[in-house]
């Protein structure tokens, strides 16, 4: 788009045409592609939309998920990136050649921030730049979409709510399992009780590869002719250039959050969301560096726990979260959520409830109802109630992601707001941090995720 209108005014518009278009026509074929994703329906046809009614996307950071949230967000009908910003030479290369040479390229943010042709961004740097990247965009009338943990501090939450409040801004966070159809049948399967209260839940995520392990490639070109050093450090303590730092940065407290940061923080998310909760209010967190000696100063193995008080959304219960980078087996992943009358094991694409032996059978099941015992009847076996229930995707689902950024390109359209806000996003990142600064500090975090703060800050 290429008028003088600010990105507040553009988005305005697309929302009025969009909002006319909808009410008038529903193409059918998105219809039959919706599946049991009745949301999806608000799609309009990639070729119903007008020159101007394009959400137009920057990417600042376009390194791995960089390039999966880009690559993943295009096939939202109506979506183009045309600006592109990262502090390394080949991934801007990288970039023109994927999204087209006529794209603008940059190493400064704010330049990307200042452009009125742009809607949207992407944040999807290290850690470490997740909050001041956020709080500019949304300040400069930028939709948002931040990759996960929110923040790379327990200190930095409040801020990107404020901003995102101030400012009315669409604001979601990364962890994509979110917008599932996995965790939206765990949320309806929950709330109609199908494991009785609940009282425990666990998590598990297992690596056992160098990639899984943070030990990505350092391309050969890595130098401070090709790197902008000085901005990645940002106002951690200045060295000298450290490829290491720079493309495996999830190995340094400065700029990473730990595997906590990484992955426990998709498990709160997808609980939180399923059980309503807004977070526990004590993390005890041990663990230890047990095999990836290269250098790096976040453990490998952590071990967390935490409690959930009583609230209207759910009972006092207990969550147990494990990762582990030197699992020699299989790579594995699951959150399980246990009651007294089942449990149930959420993926994104799939559900598998299972219920207590001694939960009584089915009403509808004839061998239970009967009034007097018939004298003329043997001990005939009962058809017994099935041990567990899967719920699988329909075939041709596309997946999490997808959901996850069509939901925000939905929202920015002035569709339905976004479920992981900044104060979702925040309560989610929360316990992962402060299990950082209990496994640093030898000692358990109290937390209180109503009122966002740390109770014992000593
Ligand atoms: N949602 C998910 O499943 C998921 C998966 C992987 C990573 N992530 C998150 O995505 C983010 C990026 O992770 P990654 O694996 O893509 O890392 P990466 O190292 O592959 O990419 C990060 C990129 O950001 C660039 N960068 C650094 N500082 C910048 C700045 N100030 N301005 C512009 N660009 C900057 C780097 O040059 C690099 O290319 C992290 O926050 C991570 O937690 C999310």
């Amino acid at each position: 788009m290429s008028d003088a209108s600010s990105g507040h005014s553009r988005r305005k518009f697309i929302n009025t045409l969009t909002q006319g278009v909808l009410a008038t026509s529903i193409a059918p074929d998105i219809l039959m592609a919706a599946g049991n994703h009745p949301d999806l329906q608000l799609l309009k046809r990639p070729d119903q939309y007008g020159a101007n009614d394009q959400v137009q996307i920057a990417l600042i950071g376009a390194g791995g998920m960089g390039n999966a949230d880009a690559d993943t967000c295009i096939t939202v009908p109506g979506v183009k990136i045309i600006a592109v910003c990262d502090l390394y030479d080949g991934r801007l290369e990288a970039a023109k050649k994927k999204f087209g040479n006529d794209i603008f390229i940059t190493k400064e943010f704010k330049e990307i921030l200042s452009r009125k042709d742009i809607d949207a961004v992407i944040v999807a740097t290290p850690d470490h730049w997740h909050k001041d990247i956020s709080i500019e965009a949304m300040n400069s009338g930028k939709a948002v979409y931040c990759e996960k943990p929110m923040v790379h501090d327990i200190t930095e939450g409040s801020a990107v709510i404020e901003a995102q409040n101030k400012n009315k801004s669409i604001f979601q966070v990364g962890s994509q399992g979110m917008s599932s159809l996995g965790n939206e049948k765990a949320k309806q399967l929950y709330e109609s009780g199908a494991i009785g209260q609940l009282n425990y839940a666990e998590g598990f995520w297992a690596r056992n590869s160098p990639g899984g392990a943070w030990q990505y490639d350092i391309p050969a070109d890595a130098s401070t002719k090709t790197v902008d050093w000085k901005k990645f450090l940002k106002n951690y303590p200045d060295m000298a250039f450290d490829p290491k730092r720079f493309f495996r940065w999830r190995c340094y407290k400065d700029y990473g959050t730990g595997v906590s940061g990484d992955l426990f923080v998709h498990l709160f998310s997808s609980l939180h969301y399923i059980v309503s909760s807004t977070g526990p209010e004590k993390i005890v967190a041990t663990g230890g560096l047990r095999y990836w000696k290269d250098g790096r100063e976040v453990p490998d193995i952590l071990l967390g726990m935490f409690d959930y008080p009583l609230t209207d959304k759910h009972p006092a219960f207990n969550l147990s979260l494990r990762v582990n980078f030197v699992d020699g087996t299989a790579e594995n992943t699951y959150l399980r959520l246990v009651g007294n009358e089942g449990s149930m094991i959420v993926e994104w694409d799939k559900v598998t409830l299972t219920k207590n032996k001694s939960y009584p059978a089915s009403a509808n099941d004839p061998s239970v109802a009967k009034d007097k015992p018939d004298p003329f009847s043997y001990d005939r076996k009962k058809m017994l109630d099935p041990d567990a229930i899967v719920f699988k995707a329909e075939q041709g689902y596309k997946g999490a992601h997808f959901d996850h950024h069509y939901n925000w390109i939905r929202a920015v359209r002035g569709g339905k707001p976004v479920v992981e806000d900044a104060l979702f996003g925040y309560r989610a990142a929360a316990p992962a941090l402060l299990c950082n600064d209990s496994y640093f500090h030898e000692r358990s975090m109290r937390w209180d995720p109503v009122k966002l703060e740390v109770v014992n800050k000593k």
